[in-house]
């Protein structure tokens, strides 16, 4: 066979290529050509195309798989690429983050739990769909200092973190679930280092809502594609803890609670997480609990293929189905943060 069907990123100078004309136009004179310089490479790429035909008799050079790498530079769609970055508001406050508003809101005594609660957690995912967006070292910081605060606010007053528990939304954006699965781990977290000090408590929240940051620079269309991930698809989502480290390095915000929980929220109990298949005792108890709020939010998250379960039916299924995958101990204080 000399034809075959290969991935962008495998595309180069001296390859003959077919490309479909039937659900898309482009400016090349013809459907098929050598192509013969970096400029028409980089213009096929731009095509948003998944794979494209290469006639292997009429190429120049062979065809060589490549490995996929979990290296972020290899990437697509790198978001730090993305012109839409380069434009990105150059620098936010913990000021600008932290309205006057929810100051006012937070310090107020009187106010209901159900009205505070209501206030924190739309500024939350306000603030967390603007990060995302605009993810410059300056804004990570920003936000972490915001975070800061929120957390306080929750540790603080338990009847406004009980209430931010019942309000958490089940629609499928990275920003809802980020902040779902912040105020989750911090209620889990408050109830088992209730009679310690030795965590810093603010920290631990900056990055159980930082956890998933690393999915900035993963593809959306693998990010949210409504089927069974292929293999490549399954490896380029599995390096979005990595991507996330290296993120709050880059932008000088990586603690040593945010590395633990950024690197680890995906490692399973028995061994079958990733990125380092780590076991038990060997995934630190902060990557422990962020996994269990990160399950729950995914399987309570209503998908454009999928129905939101309800909170119990989901406690029920990672019970069942699921306990190897958890610290079992951890479990149990969890579902009691419940009910
Ligand atoms: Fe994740
Ligand atoms: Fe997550």
């Amino acid at each position: 066979m000399s034809k075959k069907d290969i991935n962008l990123n495998e595309l180069k100078v001296g390859m003959y290529i077919e490309l479909p004309d039937s659900w898309f136009s482009h400016d090349f004179l013809s459907n098929n050509f050598k192509m013969s310089s970096v400029e028409q490479l980089k213009k096929v790429k731009t095509m948003k195309l998944k794979q494209i035909t290469v006639d292997c008799e009429k190429s120049d050079i062979k065809h060589q798989p490549e490995k996929v790498s979990p290296l972020i530079e290899e990437l697509p769609q790198s978001k730090v690429a993305d012109p839409k970055f380069e434009k990105a508001p150059k620098q936010w406050s913990s000021e600008k983050l932290l309205t006057d508003d929810l100051r006012n809101v937070l310090d107020d005594q009187k106010l209901p739990p159900e009205d505070k609660s209501v206030a924190v957690y739309k500024h939350s995912v306000n603030m967390m769909e603007q990060l995302l967006e605009f993810p410059t070292a300056e804004n990570i910081q920003a936000s972490k200092e915001a975070i800061y605060h929120i957390s306080d606010a929750v540790m603080a007053d338990n009847d406004t973190a009980k209430n931010m528990l019942l309000i958490t939304s089940h629609d499928f954006y990275t920003y809802t679930h980020s902040v779902n699965v912040g105020i989750t781990s911090i209620m889990l977290s408050k109830e088992i280092f209730k009679n310690s000090d030795a965590h810093d408590l603010q920290e631990l929240a900056a990055g159980y809502f930082l956890h998933d940051l690393g999915k900035i620079n993963i593809d959306p269309e693998v990010l949210n594609k409504p089927a069974r991930l292929n293999d490549m698809e399954m490896q380029h989502i599995k390096t979005h803890p990595y991507q996330g480290y290296k993120l709050l390095k880059a932008a000088d915000a990586l603690s040593p609670e945010c590395s633990t929980i950024v690197m680890q929220h995906h490692e399973a109990n028995n061994g079958s997480g990733y990125p380092r298949r780590l076991k038990e005792k060997e995934i630190h108890i902060y990557g422990r609990i962020c996994a269990i709020a990160d399950v729950f939010d995914a399987l309570t998250a209503e998908r454009s293929y999928k129905k939101a379960m309800k909170p119990f039916d989901a406690l029920r299924l990672m019970k069942e189905k699921m306990i190897d995958n958890f610290d079992q101990k951890l479990f149990t204080q969890f579902v009691k943060i419940y009910f």
